[in-house]
């Protein structure tokens, strides 16, 4: 006999309306367009708080001028830090940042950044050579003070309430440096030399750190090396590495592909465990990247000529972006069939440590915010389409991390000198808080494809998605309408595991919208795109509800 949830599966597949019809609660039967099943009964697994993670890499102006504006700066700060960007950071309970790359970590040597400041050498950034920075002169985008290091970090996760998860130089120093990284911050106090540094600079308590990148993109700036070349060196850097008692002990995360380079996954894994099938339950996660390309001009993946701009584009170049968007989910079950070859246990997790669009320069607030863009509505609708991603997989995915935090792509926060602002992207994240450590159950979309037409090609995806979870009595429910012109009246019912309805007590809706999809906030407007809340009235054990245009929801159902 079909089980409930494979034939709902296969509704949705698209045998259509008549199926569909036969069900009293679907949309046909209910005058809505769409319906939105929950299964309370199927959960997914927990959804880890650190899908909802941050990246800080030292490019152009994430860290001078986003984050780091230095103790003795007029612009309202906690040691140092922006205070603004440090209390929107607790709002939306971050729970991990990645530094101090990207690219920049396999040319950063982390002795650079510990001891007096004062002191501290300046070097070559890796970007240094990128867009309009040549010729600026010592700015600290080209030229690194070093001002903010290790323990500035550190501090700064603790102001924010995150964890942090160092991403270690493979391709420009030995090994030897990484455990020396891991011993300053993690051996306890008074133990080492560089547990004594690490007192002098006022912190005799160990660090703790436990999430540890071991390089970045190895196949292209962390190092040009192959799948093997790269596990030969994943061993070296992390066999017999002092986990100095932490419980739990570190996780490790190897640095893997871009998108759906399931050939790198397997050759890196098949070398790593060669003759060392131990060495799989030391690896903590393997590490994907996904950026999404508004490829309007040329559809080329070729570096800033071909993107599309962030803030002038059509209808089209909405749905493309969203649409390009959404390969991610495929990449990620096919990343992770491909690690279960090697895995069979499961014991190794995916990791996104790098997502969100990217788009060609000119739309930064400064010149020197390398890779700096505008964020508007279409942005939002893409990162809560991809967090949606995230919670459908949370037995696959254990962190993800948005690149990047300030001024550089999908940024929460725009910042320049004493201005700032939060982006809607950060209302997305605020939104979507409550799923942070809820259980992930699943939920079945029923409606209408959108679909649009790029130079007499047509294409179409989903009309209607999202994500649900559960913590106690209370339901959270996220739901994008990728459709720039239609709201989607939809018929939302909670099934129990019994496949009964279950009861409803209240429910209230956060919707971010805007009648402009390029609609965005700048230090002028900075609320120009902002979420409303109202409560929502239940039938009991339905809910009705129209989602509009291109929009973001968030509902809180509590249940009876
Ligand atoms: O986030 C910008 C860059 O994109 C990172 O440094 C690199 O890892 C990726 O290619």
């Amino acid at each position: 006999m079909m089980q409930r949830r494979d034939f709902l599966r296969t509704s949705t597949l698209g045998l259509g309306a008549a199926v569909l019809a036969k069900l009293p609660s679907f949309a046909a039967a209910s005058g809505a367009d769409a319906h939105i099943e929950i299964l309370l009964g199927e959960a997914l697994g927990a959804i880890s708080p650190n899908i909802y993670g941050h990246f800080v890499e030292h490019l152009g102006g994430v860290v001078y001028d986003g984050i780091w504006v230095g103790e003795n700066s007029k612009i309202p700060n906690i040691h140092g830090m922006r205070k603004d960007l440090v209390e929107h950071l607790r709002r939306i309970h971050a729970p991990v940042v990645r530094w101090p790359g990207g690219c920049f970590a396999d040319s950063y040597d982390w002795k650079d950044g510990i001891g007096p400041r004062e002191k501290r050498p300046r070097r070559t950034n890796f970007w240094a050579g990128e867009g309009k920075l040549p010729g600026k002169g010592n700015v600290p985008q080209a030229f690194e003070p070093n001002a903010f290091g290790t323990n500035e970090f550190i501090q700064f996760s603790r102001l924010t309430g995150a964890q942090p998860y160092l991403a270690a130089n493979v391709r420009s120093l030995p090994a030897e440096d990484f455990y020396r990284w891991v011993e300053y911050c993690n051996s306890p106090a008074g133990s080492t030399s560089l547990a004594e540094m690490r007192a002098a600079a006022g912190f005799p308590e160990p660090f703790n750190v436990r999430y540890w990148g071991v390089g970045n993109e190895p196949w292209g700036c962390g190092g040009q090396f192959t799948p093997e070349e790269y596990a030969t060196e994943f061993r070296r850097y992390t066999a017999w590495l002092p986990g100095y008692g932490m419980d739990p002990g570190l996780a490790l995360i190897a640095a893997g592909p871009s998108d759906g380079q399931t050939d790198w996954t397997r050759a890196f894994l098949k070398k790593l465990i060669e003759g060392h099938s131990g060495v799989i339950n030391s690896l903590y996660g393997l590490s994907i990247h996904h950026y999404s390309w508004d490829l309007a001009r040329g559809r080329t993946h070729e570096w800033n000529a071909a993107k599309g701009d962030a803030v002038k584009f059509e209808a089209v170049d909405w749905f493309e972006l969203l649409h390009e968007g959404d390969t991610l989910e495929g990449f990620i079950e096919d990343h992770w069939k491909a690690m279960g070859e090697f895995d069979a246990k499961r014991h190794v997790k995916l990791v996104v440590d790098e997502w969100g669009p990217w788009y060609k320069p000119g739309t930064e607030v400064d010149s020197t915010h390398l890779l700096g863009q505008m964020i508007t509505l279409r942005d939002a609708v893409m990162s809560a389409a991809t967090l949606d991603i995230f919670n459908r997989h949370p037995e696959k995915v254990a962190m993800a991390n948005c690149a990047q935090l300030v001024n550089c792509l999908n940024s929460l926060f725009l910042a320049h000198e004493d201005k700032f602002v939060a982006t809607p992207v950060f209302d997305v994240f605020e939104m979507y808080a409550p799923h942070q450590g809820g259980q992930g159950v699943r939920s079945v979309f029923n409606a209408p494809d959108v679909s649009y037409d790029r130079d007499g090609k047509s294409a179409s995806f989903w009309g209607l998605k999202g994500s649900a979870s559960l913590k106690e009595k209370v339901l959270t429910l996220t739901v994008v309408n990728p459709d720039v012109s239609r709201p989607r009246e939809t018929e939302i019912v909670l099934r129990t595991a019994a496949s009964g309805a279950a009861g409803i007590k209240a429910a209230r809706v956060t919707t971010l919208t805007d009648a402009d999809i390029h609609a965005h906030n700048t230090f002028e407007n900075p609320r120009a795109v902002r979420p409303q809340t109202k409560d929502l009235s239940t039938g009991g054990a339905a809910l009705r509800h129209t989602f509009p245009p291109a929009s973001v929801s968030a509902l809180q159902i509590t249940l009876a």
